[in-house]
């Protein structure tokens, strides 16, 4: 194939920031018509590479083609221009609009100089029902879940004639069915109209079945490029990581037979239906469901975020006061939330500050913060999950997506809480640092830990899970003891058929 005939073909990209070379002479080529997978560890290049294409990043060297073109972008506007459309790793939306503004921003449907106002809504109600969004168009993006958002962000990319899409980890908060009709939209777009797609994702299985080709990248550097049909998933994962990966779950001990956690019948609205559930100290109850089905709802609800209209939460047997997020700490409890960005980190502020928030009240004497001791936590934290950043003084907002998780994750692992709720742990973080966070989750519960997890992962929810709890509808569907299931069958209680 010559040059020319190439939607983009990116040269010898270098970019660097303080301290990392994030992109080292990077080569990259999409054709028309081809869903190109992106694939490397956390704090690869990947999205740095997406974002030097869109002309967020300035390249320091190199030269981007499209359709055989050298092109300079000097404004966010140009690349879509130029047809293409992308979706970022963080949601991109403007909060305080709603649906339908957001979803034709730039592009609104115009009649004689104005905004087509009854177009705008008819056409956006028609988006949200192709993609089984149960929302209306006048909602406001701010009151929607980080899923819900996702998703209008992805119709939003559908919407216009784009000559490439780009997707940076688009699955990642989504669930199956979402997903499938993600999957069906991509085809139909590749197939109809010869749309090319660069996406990124962690899900490998997702990379080899979705893609025809893939390029890998390794510490800022090519690492190779296939057709997916001659690579298989284990060689994929190797090029990656540059090793062969062992075994990815931990073997879990029996846990104890005290109870550390109880929730019962905890009730909201019509969102939560009367959960009653318990966890026992070196426990990990595993908590999935559907979207909606009220997994972050409990979380948030029993963390104090949102207020229950009734329920009452025990820890080691002695209730709680679970009305403000304080005295759910308090209490003992600590919740990893699923929105790293909102609630998880402060940006601007180092890894080393975000963790010692939570942590300094436990490692301070007569007001004074033990700086000592909290250097050698994180420092301990960030080799145990792998976490790639130049140093602990490195700000939240300069990791990569992946990296930013792992950084939550120490934060509230250091609080030594009794009772940990995690919302979607590994979401978002690749297979090293995957097997860091569940052997983590295991020394945790050989101090007598009980862990709460809520994850839309079926095989996580069965391998790391003593007990896999699915809820439907905001009640508990079925509870499986480990060993009782398969992930068919957790779907099957999912859906509410079992
Ligand atoms: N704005 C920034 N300032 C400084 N360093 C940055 C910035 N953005 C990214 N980096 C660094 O560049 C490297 C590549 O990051 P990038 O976000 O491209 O990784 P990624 O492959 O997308 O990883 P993930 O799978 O975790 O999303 C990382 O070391 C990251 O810390
Ligand atoms: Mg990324």
């Amino acid at each position: 194939m010559s040059e020319d005939q190439y939607l983009i073909e990116m040269k010898g990209i270098v970019k660097r920031f303080p301290g990392v070379l994030a992109l080292d002479h990077v080569n990259f080529q999409l054709k028309a018509g081809e869903i190109h997978m992106l694939l490397g560890e956390n704090g690869a290049g990947k999205s740095t590479l997406i974002k030097v294409l869109s002309g967020a990043h300035q390249l320091d060297e190199g030269e981007i083609f499209i359709e055989g073109k050298k092109v300079q972008f000097n404004s966010p506007q140009d690349p879509l221009d130029l047809g293409l459309r992308f979706i970022y790793q963080e949601v991109n939306l403007v909060p305080e609009l709603d649906i339908a503004r957001n979803m034709f921003l730039g592009i609104e449907p115009m009649k004689r100089g104005l905004i087509d106002t009854k177009k705008l809504y008819s056409e956006t109600e028609k988006y949200l029902m192709k993609f089984h969004i149960d929302l209306k168009p006048r909602a406001i993006v701010g009151d929607l879940s980080v899923t819900q958002q996702k998703l209008v962000e992805i119709a939003r990319a559908l919407v216009t004639d784009a000559k490439v899409l780009v997707l940076d980890e688009p699955t990642d908060v989504l669930e199956d069915r979402s997903r499938q009709d993600l999957f069906e939209s991509i085809q139909d777009l590749k197939n109809h109209n010869n749309v090319g797609f660069i996406y990124i994702s962690h899900r490998y299985q997702e990379v080899h079945d979705l893609g025809d080709r893939v390029t890998i990248l390794r510490d800022g550097k090519n690492a190779g490029v296939y057709n997916i049909c001659d690579i298989t998933l284990d060689e994929m994962i190797e090029k990656m990581i540059g090793q062969s990966v062992e075994k990815q779950y931990p073997h879990l001990n029996k846990p104890q037979d005290e109870e550390v956690l109880r929730l019962e019948n905890i009730r909201q609205g019509k969102k939560l239906n009367g959960v009653t559930l318990s966890v026992k100290r070196g426990e990990i109850v595993s908590v999935t469901g559907l979207m909606g089905a009220g997994k972050t709802e409990l979380a948030r609800a029993v963390c104090g975020i949102d207020p229950v209209d009734s329920g009452k939460v025990f820890i080691e047997g002695k209730e709680i006061d679970f009305s403000s997020p304080i005295k759910s700490i308090e209490g003992g409890m600590a919740y990893l939330s699923e929105d790293r960005k909102g609630l998880g980190l402060i940006l601007p502020h180092s890894i080393m500050d975000n963790y010692g928030l939570p942590n300094s009240p436990r490692l301070s004497t007569y007001g004074l913060v033990n700086k000592k001791q909290i250097d050698k936590e994180i420092c301990e934290y960030m080799e145990a999950l792998k976490v790639k950043a130049p140093s602990k003084h490195t700000k939240a907002g300069q990791l990569s997506g992946g990296n930013q998780q792992k950084a939550v994750i120490a934060k509230w692992l250091g609080t030594q809480s009794k009772v940990l709720l995690f919302d979607e742990p590994t979401r978002g973080i690749d297979i090293i640092g995957r097997s860091g966070v569940y052997s983590l989750m295991n020394e945790l519960l050989d101090q007598g830990i009980g862990i709460l997890m809520l994850t839309s992962d079926y095989t996580e929810a069965l391998e790391m899970g003593h007990k896999v709890v699915v809820l439907y509808h905001g009640q508990i569907k079925k509870v499986f003891e480990r060993g009782e299931a398969t992930e068919e069958d957790i779907l099957r209680a999912a859906i509410g058929t079992h």
